[in-house]
C-alpha cells in the first residue's frame, strides 16, 4: 500500500448547507496529519479542466455556518465520458495528488465509483443533499437543515392559512424522494403529504377536506414532493372537484438549499470529514460514510449497490394518522 501524501477535496452535485462544515474538516484534519490538501473547484469539472488550488488552515477559516460550498459546483454530464474522465486523473497525478474526497449526493456516489476503479485511485465519498436519498445512511448532510427551512416557512404559511380560511399546497423539493415532504409535513401537522413513493388519491383527499371543512376546520395545508407532482397541478385538481375553495400554491424552491447548517447537519460533516481522511490514512477507501444509529460507519461501494434507501413509512403513518 502506498502511503497517502496529498488529497484532492471536491463538493459535485447539487449544493447542501454543511458542505463548508465538511470541506473545513477534511482540510483541517488532513494538515492536522501532515497531508497537502488541494480543493477542486466546480466539482468533477475542475478536475477535468485542472481547476484547483492547495488549501491552507486559513482557507477554511470562518465557513463552517456558511452554507452553499466555497469550491462550488456544477452537474457535469461531461464526467460521463471516458475521455473527460481520463483527463481528470491526468490532472490529478501532475498535481501528486493521490485520494479524493468527494463530498456530494447519490451522482457523485456513482461517478466516484467508476473513477475510482478505472484508475485504482483511493475514494472516499461524504454524503451531502438536502434529498436524504442516498443508501447506506441515515442521514445526509443538509437535510436537517432543510427540513427546518421548509418548517419554518410552513409555520408561517399555516397562520395566514388559517386567518383566511384558505387551503394552500406548498411543493417541497425531493426529485426521486419523499424524505422531505414526509419530515416536514409530520412536524408541521400537514393534513396531506404526497410523496413519489406512493400514489396519491385526489378524489379521496376531497373527500376529507369536504368532511374538514363541514366540522369547521379553518385551513389546510398538502405538502407535495416535487417529484411526485406539481403544486401547481395538485391546487388545479382540487379546485375542480371542490369548487369555491380558496387554494393557494406556494413552491419553497432553493430557499431549502442555503442558509445556515443546522447543528445536526454541522456535526455530521465535522465527524464524517474527519473520518474519511482518517480512513484514507487507514488504508480503507472506495466506500461512503454514513450514519446509522448515531454511529459512523463506512459501507463499500460493493455493499451501496446492493442497498436502497428506504423512505421513513414509520413518520408516514405517523403523520396520516394524526392528521385525522
Ligand atoms: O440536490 C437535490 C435537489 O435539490 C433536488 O431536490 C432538486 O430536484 C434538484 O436538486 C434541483 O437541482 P438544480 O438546482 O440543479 O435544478
Amino acid at each position: 500500500m502506498q502511503k497517502i501524501k496529498t488529497i484532492g477535496v471536491i463538493t459535485t452535485g447539487g449544493d447542501a448547507p454543511g458542505m463548508n462544515t465538511a470541506i473545513r474538516a477534511v482540510v483541517r484534519t488532513a494538515i492536522f496529519h501532515g497531508l497537502k490538501v488541494f480543493g477542486v473547484e466546480r466539482g468533477w469539472m475542475g478536475l477535468i479542466e485542472n481547476d484547483m488550488r492547495q488549501m491552507d488552515i486559513a482557507s477554511v477559516g470562518g465557513i463552517l455556518n456558511r452554507g452553499g460550498t466555497i469550491l462550488h459546483t456544477v452537474r457535469c454530464p461531461r464526467f460521463k465520458e471516458k475521455k473527460s474522465r481520463d483527463q481528470a486523473f491526468k490532472n490529478l497525478k501532475s498535481r501528486g495528488i493521490d485520494a479524493l474526497v468527494v463530498i456530494g449526493g447519490d451522482g457523485s456516489l456513482m461517478a466516484a465509483e467508476v473513477f475510482g476503479r478505472e484508475n485504482n485511485l483511493p475514494i472516499i465519498n461524504i454524503p451531502a443533499s438536502i434529498d436524504n436519498d442516498i443508501p447506506g445512511t441515515d442521514y445526509t448532510i443538509g437535510f436537517d437543515t432543510a427540513v427546518n427551512t421548509a418548517v419554518e416557512a410552513i409555520d408561517k404559511i399555516r397562520d395566514t392559512a388559517t386567518s383566511h380560511e384558505r387551503l394552500f399546497v406548498i411543493e417541497v423539493m425531493g426529485r426521486g424522494s419523499g424524505s422531505i415532504a414526509i419530515d416536514v409535513g409530520l412536524v408541521c401537522g400537514a393534513e396531506f403529504v404526497i410523496v413519489p413513493e406512493f400514489k396519491y388519491d385526489i378524489n379521496k383527499m376531497c373527500k376529507l377536506i369536504r368532511s374538514g371543512r363541514a366540522r369547521g376546520k379553518k385551513s389546510f395545508i398538502i405538502v407535495v414532493a416535487e417529484g411526485a407532482a406539481s403544486g401547481h397541478d395538485i391546487a388545479k385538481q382540487i379546485k375542480k372537484c371542490i369548487p369555491g375553495v380558496d387554494a393557494r400554491v406556494s413552491v419553497l424552491g432553493h430557499i431549502q438549499r442555503g442558509g445556515a447548517p443546522t447543528a445536526l447537519s454541522r456535526e455530521l460533516a465535522c465527524k464524517m470529514g474527519s473520518q474519511a481522511v482518517g480512513h484514507l490514512l487507514a488504508g480503507k477507501s472506495n466506500g461512503m460514510l454514513g450514519v446509522r444509529s448515531e454511529k459512523i460507519v463506512f459501507t463499500s461501494y460493493k455493499e451501496l449497490s446492493r442497498m436502497k434507501k428506504k423512505i421513513d413509512l414509520e413518520a408516514y403513518r405517523i403523520a396520516k394518522e394524526l392528521a385525522i
